[in-house]
């Protein structure tokens, strides 16, 4: 069983409100599609907030300084008209996609997060790719964001996933943002041994902490199972990473 996150600055332009990059969106279907119609492999896909949830989140803390109800309601109204919106792509591409209501399957228990895997294994049986996504759930009377990198670590370590690819838009991890020259392509990253080696800010809208955010999580989560962190501008790219072959990309392991 494979786990893909579809980070939000690939599948939207994190710098714009509400802006879905279609042409890249269009091409990840397509190779999500080609790989699951020649292997028929399990599959769960997890969506980012981008310039969605993450835009809203961020209003609200600039204007409230915390997610009130209001707020909670509207995130995840619209990451969830996101998810069927491209549930539906998924769809008229020929895939039997299937969105989660996430908030309705995932809660906090003493700050360990838990999810109903029960669930959604038995729709994986059944040949459905289930859809999740970044949401707000309800912890001790207060909302909190819930990332689409957490869901996706928890649940390639609760069900125990042979690969987790986050799709973003680089080439990985690098040892500062890509964007200055000098910046170092990682690519293999140890979360116990390498975390003190990145330096990088996040652009846009963006409430969960970026690549580091991700990788942070990962220490909680990670037990081995293959991760790649890859470039999901990049045509053709997902159903190489999805296939094995290799590219250029950030293998993390723990
Ligand atoms: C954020 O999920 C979800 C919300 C803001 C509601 P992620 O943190 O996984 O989103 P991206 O991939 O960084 O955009």
């Amino acid at each position: 069983m494979i786990i893909v996150k579809l980070g939000g600055s690939v599948l939207t332009d994190k710098t714009k409100p509400f802006t879905i990059r279609y042409a890249t969106l269009m091409n990840l279907i397509s190779d999500i599609r080609k790989y699951i119609n020649e292997t028929k492999n399990a599959m769960i896909i997890v969506l980012g907030g981008g310039s969605f949830g993450h835009f809203i989140v961020s209003k609200c803390i600039e204007d409230k300084g915390f997610i009130d109800e209001y707020c909670a309601s509207l995130t995840s109204n619209v990451m969830n008209e996101l998810a069927l919106h491209i549930s539906r792509l998924f769809n008229i591409s020929g895939l039997s996609t299937m969105v989660f209501t996430t908030h309705s399957i995932f809660t906090y228990d003493n700050y360990e997060l838990k999810g109903d895997t029960k669930i959604i294994n038995h729709y994986l049986k059944q040949q459905i790719v289930p859809i999740l996504y970044g949401d707000v759930i309800l912890y001790k009377g207060r909302f909190k964001v819930l990332s689409g990198d957490e869901i996706s670590w928890y649940l390639a370590s609760i069900l125990n996933a042979d690969k987790l690819i986050f799709v973003t838009d680089v080439d990985g991890v690098y040892d500062r943002h890509p964007r200055y020259p000098n910046a170092r392509h990682l690519p293999l990253i140890s979360l116990s041994k390498d975390l003190n080696k990145i330096r990088i800010e996040t652009r846009g809208y963006d409430v969960t902490g970026g690549i580091i955010g991700k990788l942070k999580i990962g220490l909680r989560y990670h037990r081995g199972f293959e991760v790649l962190i890859i470039n999901g501008l990049i045509k053709g790219n997902l159903y190489k990473a999805l296939i094995g072959e290799k590219i250029k990309a950030t293998k993390v392991i723990p």
